[in-house]
């Protein structure tokens, strides 16, 4: 650089996109080489020195990281600075763990070149106008040597990376929200935070997650601002916290509050384009998870829609489903089984006959015995359900339920002759309260039975068909609990 200029290769093969980049760094008084392929690029390098490279990360032919690659083993530590066209994390990690001396992601402006020249400069220990001193303070526009600036940039990128995999990964709100708060903190370092969310009436913010406020605030409390929120943590004035708004299509939801109190000031620069990234993320997967809560509550609401139509058929079984289902959340509450088996055995229960849905009327609705063939043809049911709900991802333990919900603890039952715990807890229970709704529903060839004779019954086959425990609780619940609402005019 005996110049003072830095000389630099610039290899795009977009044009414009060339040759805004050689306008810019021109205005850095850089001397430039402009090269529309990789092949070119590389072809100078061996021709010429020079003092920085940069080079777009996709481009037709030779790609930039071959050129990261092919120049390292040429030139002896001349910097590679990758141009990435989009937030393309995984090869902007990747060009860094090779060696790339930073990565910029388009579209970018002066700013972004000014700082990256600067930095340069620095590296080589050569300043424009010997102004040696200003140069090294700028360097990285925070005082940071380049490779704090490297170690800072790769950490901010990997709570990028890594929170676009978790926040796609959590479909369960609360935890996403806990995710979110967690991957900007990480992010930028920050000792509190809060994720807050405008109540329905928009004039208060409740903490929707909190981290660092030693229960000064808790998840749950309502806030007026977010300078409340810092009031009541006892934030020194000196420190600046930081709100990065939280949008779901196009409409702002609430934000994310950070701050720490052992920095004086405000987050870097830097801070906030990752906080921003953040954001725009966990935008896109609160908007994920709204539309998967749609689409679930929708396919759920279809299932249990079909099941009751099916229900409907037949003046005989109507309200089945929704009784058993409602037998089954019994079970449950009595065993103590938790929300999750609960809810399991509610949706798996509202369904749990939807197979029928391919079975003949003139069988389901047949009034006499049923042929051996016939019952055969019955038999079928829970492999047709299975079959129904398996292709919906949350579906599959309902799915899965509804399959075995006609095993027997011996191994007699269908479809699979599933021995004792082989078949899973739902389904077990769903074979309780299905037996027990059987029974005490009138039929076209049997009066129903009395709840006291159906337990009766259940007992007798606990053991060979049903499972012993879950009898015992069925029996020790009241009629009264057992008094289904609203499930049609046959459940006595
Ligand atoms: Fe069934
Ligand atoms: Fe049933």
């Amino acid at each position: 650089m005996t110049t003072g200029r830095l000389r630099v290769l610039v290899a795009e093969d977009n044009p414009e996109i060339l040759t805004l980049l050689g306008e810019l760094l021109e205005i850095e008084r850089c001397e430039v080489a402009l090269c529309s392929d990789g092949a070119s690029a590389l072809t100078r390098i061996t021709q010429e020195p020079f003092d920085l490279i940069l080079s777009d990360i996709s481009m037709p032919g030779v790609s930039g990281l071959e050129i990261l690659d092919r120049s390292s083993a040429m030139t002896s530590g001349i910097p590679v600075v990758l141009i990435s066209g989009q937030v393309d994390l995984d090869t902007a990690l990747f060009a860094l763990r090779h060696g790339a001396f930073d990565c910029l992601l388009k579209p970018f402006r002066l700013d972004d070149i000014r700082d990256l020249v600067r930095r340069v400069q620095g590296l080589h220990g050569l300043a424009e106008n010997g102004a040696g001193e200003r140069v090294a303070k700028q360097v990285g526009g925070n005082g940071h040597r380049p490779q704090e600036i490297l170690i800072r940039k790769s950490r901010a990128l990997q709570v990028i990376a890594r929170s676009g995999k978790v926040f796609g990964e959590t479909h369960d709100l609360g935890l996403l929200m806990g995710a979110i708060l967690e991957m900007a903190m990480r992010g930028v370092g920050a000792e509190q935070g809060a994720l807050l969310i405008a109540s329905e009436t928009k004039d208060r913010l409740r903490v929707a997650s909190i981290r660092g406020f030693h229960d000064t605030v808790r998840s749950g409390d309502e806030v007026g601002s977010a300078n409340e929120l810092w009031r009541l943590a006892g934030l020194p004035s000196e420190v600046t916290p930081s709100v990065i708004p939280l949008t779901v299509k196009g409409r702002q939801i609430g934000g994310m509050a950070l701050a720490n109190r052992h920095s004086e000031g405000s987050f870097s620069m830097a801070d906030h384009e990752m906080l921003d990234i953040v954001a725009q993320q966990a935008s896109i997967a609160l908007e994920n998870l709204s539309l998967y809560a749609t689409v679930e509550s929708t396919v759920f609401e279809g299932m249990r829609a079909l099941a009751a139509m099916l229900d409907a058929k037949d003046p005989y079984t109507e309200g089945h489903s929704l009784r058993v289902a409602w037998f089954a959340v019994q079970i449950c509450q009595k065993m103590e089984l938790g929300n999750e088996v609960e809810d399991l055995v509610r949706y798996a229960g509202a369904m749990h006959d939807i197979g029928k849905i391919g079975i003949p009327d003139a069988i389901l609705r047949k009034e006499g015995r049923l042929t051996p063939e016939e019952y055969e043809r019955m038999k079928e049911h829970p492999v047709v359900g299975w079959k129904i709900l398996a292709p919906f991802s949350f579906l599959q333990e309902e799915a899965i339920a509804v399959r075995h919900h006609h095993e027997w603890m011996n191994g007699g039952g269908y479809p699979d002759g599933l021995k004792g715990e082989e078949a899973p807890l739902p389904a077990r229970i769903l074979s309780v309260a299905d037996a027990y709704d059987a029974m005490t529903t009138a039929r076209p060839y049997r009066m129903p039975r009395s709840h006291e004779a159906t337990i009766e019954e259940l007992r007798r086959y606990a053991g060979p068909q049903f499972d012993p425990e879950l009898v015992d609780a069925f029996a020790s619940l009241s009629p009264r609990d057992l008094r289904a609402p609203d499930t049609g005019p046959n459940h006595t």
